[in-house]
């Protein structure tokens, strides 16, 4: 697939990607999440799938025209689709996410997601950006929210039936998550998460020393949140300028939690 980059430079990521960092606590590959080979490099049985993948619509809005246009934001990619392969694919008992793990999707739907990532249970939660978002600026509703899939990953469906993964009453608080959206003019990509808001969907679903996936990393915001967390990241992203800007953040969380496992 071919991209265009912050400078409007061409930049088609290798086969098999690039990694532009690895350590004991993070890899960043800039690549293709839908290359087979690229996919092949995620650790199997990692602890959670979190990702924010392109939502399938051309994004058009005032603020937006300080980034380049998304890619795969064209409605042309399933992405759904996409994510089930980074779940391990049906009848796959050995590989991608760990049986009854958690998956965070930004964007769609639980009935967009439970049968290609095989949930067993879902919720749906709400990030309140606190502040009116962009997108149609001409609508009387200005978006302020954003949908988040919670799901349980369950291999088997034989297990589904007998209701593995149907979430018991366990879940600490409400689904509005309300976190401040980065600001206009200090964001460094159009869809910026705030790393608190990562943070809390990590800690919630993941234990110290954990491996997050996010194959759509944008930024790196779920790299960083993970790093800070103590838990590992493996991060891949088309747009090498993205994949660059996350290498950045994700180094620096690094050095803090270098600090912080020190004291
Ligand atoms: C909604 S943004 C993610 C923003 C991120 N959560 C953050 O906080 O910065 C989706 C990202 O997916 C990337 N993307 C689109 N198609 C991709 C693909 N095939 N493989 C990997 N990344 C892709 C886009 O370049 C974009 O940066």
């Amino acid at each position: 697939m071919t991209v265009t980059d912050t400078l409007n430079v061409t930049v088609t990521p290798p086969p098999g990607g690039q990694i532009l960092h690895q350590s004991a606590r993070a890899t960043i590959i800039w690549g293709d999440c839908r290359d087979p080979e690229v996919i092949a490099q995620a650790p199997d049985w990692y602890g959670l799938l979190a990702t924010d993948p392109p939502y399938g619509i051309a994004y058009n809005s005032n603020r937006s025209q300080r980034f380049t246009e998304i890619p795969g934001d064209d409605g042309t990619v399933d992405w759904p689709g996409v994510l089930a392969k980074w779940v391990g694919p049906e009848g796959t008992f050995n590989g991608g996410l760990a049986p009854s793990r958690h998956v965070y999707v930004f964007g769609y739907t639980p009935t967009d997601l439970t049968g290609p990532l095989r949930l067993g249970g879902t919720a749906d939660l709400v990030w309140d950006k606190v502040d009116l978002g962009s997108g149609n600026l001409t609508a009387a509703w200005s978006p302020s929210h954003e949908r988040i899939t919670f799901g349980v990953h369950v291999k088997r469906a034989s297990d589904r039936q007998k209701g593995a993964g149907n979430l018991s009453a366990r879940l600490r608080r409400g689904s509005i998550l309300r976190y401040q959206r980065p600001g206009r003019g200090s964001a460094r990509h159009s869809n910026e998460k705030p790393v608190p808001l990562m943070a809390e969907l990590i800690e919630s679903s993941t234990v110290m020393g954990d491996l997050v996936v996010d194959p759509c990393a944008g930024s790196g915001s779920t790299g960083v949140a993970a790093v800070l967390e103590g838990r590992r990241a493996f991060l891949v992203e088309i747009n090498r300028a993205n994949a660059e800007l996350a290498v950045q953040r994700v180094k620096a969380a690094e050095h803090i939690a270098d600090l912080i496992d020190a004291t």
